[in-house]
């Protein structure tokens, strides 16, 4: 079924399962779900050459996940048949596929990839133009405390996508930073955080970023107010503490009323979404932090990544390829979980970022025509870096009940012999969870070190481990702003092609507002709507804070 909305946009309305591909794919998996990993690159020699891609220095490995040729055209029939073609288009041309909230999802025009809208031109330009002054000028040097001394630190205060995205750019690319104020980012209200932010930096020398698209953020209010706090405390009561501080808002009202001087406010556009928006001056601790042309060529690896979103043959179209896979994984093999294992230590916060992205686009039920999911919608992300994980989770993941998909995202640029041990380990974890160790190995291994045969049989199920866990494992030549930009964009629209099949909307998140709307009730006068469990709590908690 179809169905047109008053934007303009082609809404498919039906359900993924009654697309004919969806019964197709049931039966490719009955036949590959019993097959091992390695049985497919046994029968398969040229496995490698047909299930990798290139995309400009981007390696893209897909051999290891369970599927074979006939699956993999079945998937692109299904990509065919749910009206992505259309969706990519309607995308990019602004239509409010945010149908829920009346908004169109635009962040790739920051990456210049599609016409900003008229109405927002203007604004978009000269925001654009503000925000590389002041980085510009906060790197030079040339912004100064209220007591006329330069700025040597910037700490942004935010949460979710006003910090996740910032966040880890910057760590990642750390090591252009070094004509830069020290940045650094502030999310949770546990004030320890900010604590340990504030630890060695000096008031006179410290501005802060509130970093937050409504202004109404709690945890983000609440941390800016600490932060005014500190710096009152240092600099006295009557200094203007206008001079140590910028946001980063769409509602200048709210943050004049803060104490934020007009020219220290940069907006962001509706149409970009918090989980979308470090491209835009969510963006300003990254461009402070790496310098403006830096920022320019992230903008530009996202843009080249759209154009071949785009332009590109679904066989050949990274975003949708990796998204077919994962809804391969979900849906049809029952994998429920997706770990992102970056070997980069710049990346250690990759897969929180990647976190808001999936789970809060697709952890939904609700489909576009108001039905409830039959299918299972986004997968639970999680992960953390090699090889760190290889000595903690990555047992679970060799000898767990479970099976779950990997990406391995693995700069290789670099030189020297550590930087070669992480890519080297990054092979051998993704060529030894895919093989595993049968019961014969075990027992071969423990011949080796002179055992009695009792002893060997005891010892050799213990160390069996089935492998067979898929993964993807993607090559970047280096971790640089445009890899950077590039790897993010990727993951974008990996997300946008697996909420349209799945038939939901992948830029609200009205659960998240039911979180902040029960905290706000907590928080406010008892009305007698509180469950018995939340009360007993509120109970103890208080008597616990007061001793007994
Ligand atoms: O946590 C939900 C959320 O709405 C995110 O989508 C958003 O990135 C975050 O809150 C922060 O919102 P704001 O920028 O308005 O403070």
């Amino acid at each position: 079924m179809k169905c047109s909305d008053s934007t303009g946009a082609t809404e498919r309305c039906s359900p993924p399962r009654e697309l004919p591909a969806w019964q197709a794919l049931h039966a490719h998996a009955d036949r590959l779900r019993a097959i091992h990993l390695t049985t497919l690159f046994a029968s398969d020699p040229g496995r490698f050459e047909r299930f990798s891609m290139r995309h400009e220095h981007l390696v893209a490995d897909f051999s290891r996940h369970a599927l074979d040729d006939v699956a993999l055209d079945s998937l692109f029939e299904l990509a065919d048949q749910s009206g992505l073609r259309t969706a990519i288009k309607d995308l990019f041309s602004g239509a409010r596929l945010n149908f829920t909230e009346n908004r169109a999802a635009l962040h790739m025009a920051m990456r210049g990839s599609c016409p900003i809208p008229d109405a927002d031109a203007d604004n978009v330009r000269s925001t654009g133009e503000r925000m590389r002054a002041f980085a510009h000028a906060l790197r030079r040097g040339e912004v100064t405390g209220v007591t006329g001394k330069p700025v040597r630190r910037v700490i942004s205060l935010g949460i979710g996508g006003s910090d996740l995205g910032p966040r880890m750019a910057v760590e990642a690319l750390s090591r252009l930073g070094e004509r830069s104020p020290a940045v650094s980012f502030v999310a949770n209200v546990d004030p320890l955080e900010l604590d340990q932010a504030l630890d060695d930096a000096d008031p006179h020398t410290t501005l802060f970023i509130v970093s937050s698209k409504s202004f109404t953020t709690a945890e983000t209010l609440a941390n800016a107010h600490a932060a005014r706090n500190w710096l009152v405390a240092a600099l006295g009561a009557g200094a203007d503490t206008s001079a140590h501080f910028a946001a980063v808002s769409n509602a200048p009202t709210a943050a004049a009323a803060f104490g934020i001087a007009p020219e220290r406010v940069f907006a962001l556009p509706e149409w970009i979404g918090g989980r979308y928006s470090v491209w835009s001056a969510i963006g300003l601790p990254l461009m402070i932090a790496v310098g403006e042309s830096a920022f320019d060529r992230f903008l530009e690896g996202g843009g080249s990544m759209d154009v071949h979103f785009r332009a590109t043959d679904f066989r050949e179209n990274l975003p949708v390829i990796m998204a077919l896979l994962g809804i391969w994984n979900t849906d049809f093999l029952g994998i429920e979980s997706l770990a992102i294992l970056p070997y980069a230590h710049g990346l250690r916060s990759f897969p929180a970022w990647l976190q808001q992205l999936e789970m809060e686009s697709n952890g939904k039920r609700c489909l576009r025509d108001g039905t409830t999911s039959q299918v299972a919608t986004a997968p639970i992300v999680w992960g953390g870096t090699g090889t760190v994980g290889q000595h903690a989770f990555h047992q679970l993941l060799y000898q767990g009940t479970r099976r779950v998909a990997l990406d391995f995202i693995v700069p290789v640029g670099a030189s020297g012999t550590s930087h070669q041990i992480l890519v080297e380990n990054a092979f051998a974890q993704a060529a030894a969870l895919m093989s595993g160790r049968d019961l014969a190995a075990a027992r071969k291994l423990l011949q080796t070190r002179n055992m009695p045969d009792m002893e060997i049989e005891r010892l050799a199920p213990h160390m069996v481990c089935p492998g067979n866990q898929p993964s993807t494992t993607l090559l970047l030549p280096d971790l640089d702003p445009y890899t950077l930009g590039q790897l993010l964009a990727l993951y974008e629209h990996k997300v946008f092609v697996q909420g349209w099949i799945w038939g939901i909307n992948s830029f609200d998140q009205f659960g998240v507002e039911l979180g902040k709307d029960m905290a706000r009730s907590i928080a406010g006068p008892h009305t007698g709507t509180r469950d018995a469990s939340t009360d007993g709590l509120m109970a103890a908690a208080e008597r616990l804070r007061k001793g007994f």
